[in-house]
């Protein structure tokens, strides 16, 4: 059974068709990483799979269960059992760091844990305004990552991060795959991320899913030349 299951999903914004007809399926425990350029609409179908947006048209099933059909949520945000960590990280500007996680999870060794790992402990008691871009990066991972999502649909979560951190997240990612169910999306503009973490890659462009399936397979077969433009090093 698949965890997130679209067929024929359509949205537009302010008349313009930004999806047109989005057919995906991702398995559990799979990580997938979705590539476009940008306005090429990846952002949006997350936020349609987060139930953030509506869309026109199609069908959106989650764990095997209707979500949305048509413009109608059927399964609204909060019982869809999703991690999103946002492009703008949507962090709460009054609330520290622990707080953050005190927010989604009651569990202080929890809490802790997240936060010595992802090395904010130290600055627990700050607030968003007084960090710097990749610690604000760092503590959107650690909240979504306490929610203990079934789902984790990250929108460029690598982009504030210096290599070393980088490295190492890629690494929790992995890790925490292994240890229980966890469905991962994120987007991404860096093939490296692709090659290193992702088991699938779906290319998005002009508002539908031009090719998917593993990278080597993308790399030798593209079917339309930005799929080797977005792929390639
Ligand atoms: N709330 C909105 N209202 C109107 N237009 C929107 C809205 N959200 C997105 N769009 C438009 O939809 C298109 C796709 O946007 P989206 O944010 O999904 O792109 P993206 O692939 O995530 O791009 P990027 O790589 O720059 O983040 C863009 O043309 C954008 O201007
Ligand atoms: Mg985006």
């Amino acid at each position: 059974m698949a965890v997130v299951l679209l067929k024929g999903v359509r949205k537009r914004f302010s008349g313009e068709e930004v999806l047109r007809g989005v057919d995906l399926s991702v398995s559990p425990g799979e990580i997938l990483a979705v590539i476009g350029l940008s306005g090429a609409g990846k952002s949006t179908l997350l936020r349609l799979i987060a139930g953030l947006e509506t869309p026109e048209a199609g069908e959106i099933h989650l764990y095997g269960k209707p979500a949305t059909r048509g413009s109608q949520i059927l399964l609204p945000p909060w019982e869809r059992k999703i991690g999103f960590i946002f492009q703008n990280l949507a962090l709460w500007e009054h609330l520290t760091v622990y707080e953050h996680l005190e927010f989604v999870n009651r569990e202080p060794a929890r809490i802790k844990e997240l936060l010595s790992f992802f090395e904010l402990w130290e600055l627990r008691k700050k607030r968003p305004p007084e960090l710097s871009g990749g610690q604000r990066q760092r503590l959107a991972i650690a909240r979504a990552l306490a929610q203990e999502p079934a789902l984790l649909l990250l929108d460029e979560p690598f982009s504030n991060l210096d290599m070393v951190r980088k490295k190492k997240f890629r690494q929790e990612l992995l890790r925490i795959r292994e240890r229980r169910e966890l469905t991962l999306i994120y987007v991404t503009h860096d093939p490296l991320d692709v090659k290193l973490l992702a088991d699938r890659v779906a290319v998005i462009h002009e508002g539908v899913i031009l090719q998917e399936g593993p990278l080597e397979t993308l790399l030798a077969a593209p079917a339309h030349p930005i799929v080797r433009e977005l792929l390639s090093f």
